[in-house]
């Protein structure tokens, strides 16, 4: 019989839960805090900006929370996504380790993140919202947020990096297939934004300052909320099914991995495909090494500080504690656009924090030269942002071959690069370089952190 490829579950195993790491954790992470009084917040703080539902979600201390039957049938249209085995890869490679890869370019946006857009447009249109306001780094957070406005009848804004805005005029046309408004940031359209403009005409944006005006326009209106593709505790929950369904996978498999990897920007895919095998780590179980991969241009795991910051540019969200650049540092314009955040989910600093998880930093031109490996091997061309775990594993899988030891290395290809070509096109011209942040920068916006006594 010849070796499988693909590990498959039927739409009936998937899981009916997604996992919350929160109760097995060794201790809870910081309060958030509120940046008027710097006391912790409560429900009520967060109201305007998210449903009920969502805001307990964000507290949770259940290990299990359900997943709504709309939001199961919902997730049926792609879900379970695949498990592959990369035998091509390992091969080419000549490695002994056994790699696998959860393909999560198999949803209709191409991404992970319909995972929680769909949880998040079900939960919105449960509580009577009309209007979703978000922001987009790469756009497939917005694409992923469009398609479930389309699904729940939701009108969806979403306030799209100028950088990518300008890279990738089709991730535009398919968030306006699916009805949303696309608007480039910063944007004449904010309060914030205007004062942005005003001072950078032409600046390239970022996700914290597209994260302030999204938050301003939620704040401002009645009938409109607001959501985060990242970061926040619910929305790693929502990506948890993907860890989950990887367990199940491995038993088809008959292997376990030794350790897992995926790419961070705010931190929602890794911990996706990583919080379950370190809960079950954490609860007795093997315990793989989990690595976070990060750009060496916006490095915040690897270079930031472990400290209360805002979550956006303009200061309008509340204090978490996390691994931050200082929310008033502007990354250099390379192409993983869905990673050029300032900070990074509490949560997972928390367990970096704890030791739980590893992190290290990429080079672009280095993450797309192990992009083009995998694609000539595996026949799937990367999302720029997945490119960082594709680096890592091979990494990885090189040092297997130099330690002679086969180890079982599971990434997350948290999507696909169909409407990435032109970074592709530019590396394949050799104009792609690796452009390094401005440590005078990263120095001045870490010295405007936030205040706050004894944290
Ligand atoms: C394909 C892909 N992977 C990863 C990310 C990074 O986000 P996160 O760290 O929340 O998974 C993005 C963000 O846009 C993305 O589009």
């Amino acid at each position: 019989m010849t070796a499988p490829v693909k590990f498959l579950l039927d739409e009936s195993r998937m899981p009916a839960h997604w996992y919350n790491i929160a109760p097995d954790l060794p201790s809870p992470p910081p309060a958030v805090l509120h940046p008027g009084t710097l006391n912790p917040i409560g429900p009520d703080d967060l109201a305007p900006l998210f449903p009920f539902s969502l805001i307990l979600q964000e507290v949770s201390t259940e290990r299990e929370v359900d997943i709504p039957g709309p939001v199961i049938d919902i997730y049926r249209q792609w879900r379970p996504s695949p498990l592959y085995r990369a035998r091509r890869l390992e091969q080419a490679l000549q490695t002994p380790a056994r790699l696998y890869y959860k393909y999560e370019g198999v949803s209709p946006a191409g991404s992970h993140k319909p995972n929680t857009a769909v949880a998040q447009a079900f939960y919105n249109k449960a509580a009577g919202v009309a209007r979703i306001v978000t922001e987009t780094g790469a756009g497939q957070w917005g694409s992923a947020l469009a398609l479930a406005g389309a699904l729940f009848g939701l009108d969806i804004q979403v306030f799209m990096v100028r950088v990518s805005y300008d890279q990738k005029p089709y991730r535009r046309a398919f968030m306006e297939t699916f009805g949303a408004r696309c608007i480039a940031s910063p944007s004449p359209d904010t309060v914030f934004g205007r004062s942005v403009l005003d001072r950078t005409p032409d600046n390239p944006g970022s996700l914290g300052i597209a994260i302030s005006e999204a938050v301003e326009v939620a704040a401002t209106r009645e009938d409109t909320k607001y959501a985060l593709g990242s970061v926040l505790n619910h929305v790693l929950l929502h990506q948890t099914i993907i860890g989950q369904e990887a367990i199940a996978q491995f038993a088809l498999a008959g292997d376990y991995p030794d350790m897992v990897i995926g790419c961070a920007g705010g931190g929602s895919n890794f911990a996706g495909i990583a919080f379950p095998f370190i809960g079950a780590g954490l609860r007795g179980g093997p315990a793989p090494r989990a690595i976070a991969v990060e750009p060496a241009a916006c490095p915040s795991l690897t270079r930031g500080r472990y400290a209360y910051d805002f979550g956006d540019t303009g200061g309008l969200t509340p204090l978490v504690k996390m691994h931050t650049l200082g929310a008033a540092f502007i990354p250099p314009s390379f192409h993983a656009g869905g990673l050029r955040y300032h900070g990074m989910a509490p949560l997972v600093s928390h367990l970096k924090e704890l030791g739980l998880i590893e992190a290290r930093a990429a080079r672009q031109t280095e993450c797309f030269a192990a992009g083009v490996e995998f694609a000539r091997a595996e026949g799937i061309v990367p999302a720029p942002e997945a490119n960082h775990a594709v680096r890592a594993t091979i990494d990885e899988a090189l040092q297997c071959r130099e330690d002679g030891i086969s180890r079982a290395i599971l990434f997350n290809l948290s999507g696909h690069g169909h409407f990435d070509m032109q970074a592709y096109s530019e590396y394949f011209a050799g104009r792609l370089t690796d452009q390094q942040y401005d440590e005078d920068k990263l120095a001045e916006s870490l010295a405007g952190l936030p205040t706050v006594a004894g944290a």
